[in-house]
């Protein structure tokens, strides 16, 4: 260890160079947002929940770490699935210590839904880019149902939450597109008697809806005034039912991109999941002129999944409406980066929801583009990055500001800029993708970590 009077050695930088084609089959690892799901309704059913794909990422298993603080049994079966022994709805129990969410955002916002109404107090925190984040989008409604909560300046954690003995149901209509806040308020009614009722004026993600109904739950889902009125009945018999995790899109989305913008490339990702409140940016690529087909379409555990084969060819500046922001929040880094390569200008728009991400995202992609020598611009929340049609400068250090879409963003950028691309900490990507480096570099990617 080095002497305290001495300077720490400077931590290696992952910088990604430009490479040859990439090309091969790969599979990404299981949807972060069903993994969640997966660990926390197996929790709440009665019996024993089997799952197969799900997502071992730090993530992921600070749901399960939690779940098990809580007294319900989650783990690894040691064949590549997991294993989840529920304790039924209202069975959870006061953990002893502190729930430290890490840097997941799902985990700490769906699980305060679970936590408002069971009769019980936790002590709820996270890393420094999870105490940044506003919980006062799940605070709100919760304490609606009787919940108490000790919170910071803006809600944000550490909190404490103790939950409500005698809850009452709510309805709720959603003041920004989120499938967490969504997500928090049904399952906080699951616990209390009646109808609890979200409404949502644009679709977001329905991994909470679909799978409640896999688990045997009443969820009711009606077109209201453009958007949706979903309905969950309090006190379902939830029972165990096995669970097959599709591939993460969002995370398919880098070596998709990767594929489409070196040149020469032709990669095929196996079985990725294409829920359409998932899949705004394939739809993005296609309007971009992109090389993608979908191979082999079918549906497994109750969600669409296909193969994606991507060729590398030109990509076009295109107008991504508004609407389409709920439908891939978490792709615009990416996107961002397929425009840089793009011919023409990308204008995204309505893109609010990317400050409050892991890091504030549109400031993070603007200030990592412009840093690699690409004309881009942010105006209120609508990014423009001009593309030149051709490989961007990059040359630049990136800030990944504990944001691990925003590492793998610049990393795929870097296998396509005339010069290398750093990242300042390539770790957060272990939350969502663990083996991203390795499964790049297999399609002959050159990422490492550099002095
Ligand atoms: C998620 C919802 C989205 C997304 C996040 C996962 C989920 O967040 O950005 O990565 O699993 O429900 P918001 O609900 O805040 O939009």
């Amino acid at each position: 260890m080095a002497h305290p009077s001495q300077p720490a050695s400077p931590r290696p930088l992952t910088s990604a160079r430009p490479t040859a084609p990439l090309r091969g089959k790969i599979r990404v690892p299981g949807d972060k947002s069903i993994s969640h799901r997966a660990l926390m309704l197996g929790a709440l059913a009665v019996g024993r929940t089997e799952i197969s794909g799900l997502l071992e990422g730090e993530d992921v298993l600070a749901t399960a770490a939690a779940l098990n603080a809580l007294g319900a049994a989650a783990s690894p079966a040691g064949d590549g699935r997991w294993i989840v022994d529920g304790v039924g709805i209202g069975g959870l129990g006061e953990p002893e210590n502190l729930l430290d969410l890490g840097n997941s955002g799902t985990s700490a916002r769906l699980l305060l839904g679970i936590l408002a109404t069971h009769s019980l107090t936790a002590f709820v925190t996270g890393d420094a880019s999870l105490r940044r984040r506003p919980m006062s989008r799940v605070v709100d409604p919760l304490s609606r149902f009787g919940a108490r909560f000790l919170c910071r300046d803006g809600a944000r954690l550490p909190l404490a939450v103790t939950g409500a003995a005698d809850p009452v149901p709510i309805v709720y209509r959603l003041p920004v597109p989120s499938a967490q806040v969504k997500s928090a308020v049904l399952l906080a009614g699951l616990n209390t008697p009646g109808a609890t009722t979200v409404i949502e004026p644009q679709g977001t993600r329905d991994h909470t809806e679909r799978m409640l109904r896999h688990f045997g739950a009443t969820v009711i889902t009606e077109p209201h005034e453009g958007g949706k009125r979903i309905t969950v009945e309090g006190f379902p018999e939830l029972a165990a039912a096995p669970i097959v995790v599709p591939g993460d899109i969002s995370s398919a989305a880098f070596p998709l991109v990767a594929a489409l913008i070196v040149p020469g490339s032709e990669v095929t990702i196996e079985g990725v999941g294409l829920n359409p409140l998932r899949a705004g940016l394939i739809e993005c690529l296609h309007e971009m002129g992109a090389d993608i087909t979908l191979v082999n379409q079918r549906e497994e555990g109750g969600e669409p999944v296909a193969d994606l084969h991507a060729r590398a060819g030109e990509l076009i500046g295109a107008d991504i409406p508004a609407e389409r922001a709920p439908r891939m929040i978490d792709e615009y880094p990416i996107l961002a980066v397929a425009a840089a390569c793009a011919r023409g200008r990308t204008v995204m728009r309505g893109l609010s929801e990317l400050r409050v991400k892991e890091s504030d995202r549109l400031m993070a992609i603007a200030t990592g583009l412009a840093g690699c020598g690409v004309e881009v611009r942010v105006e209120g929340d609508t990014l423009t990055v001009e593309g030149k049609g051709g490989p961007p400068e990059g040359g630049a250090a990136i800030a990944t500001e504990l944001d691990h879409r925003i590492a793998m963003a610049f990393l795929v950028l870097g296998l396509a800029s005339r010069r290398p691309v750093q990242i300042d900490d390539g770790a957060p990507i272990a939350t969502s993708f663990p083996d991203f480096v390795a499964l790049t570099n297999r399609l002959g990617g050159d990422i490492a970590e550099r002095r």
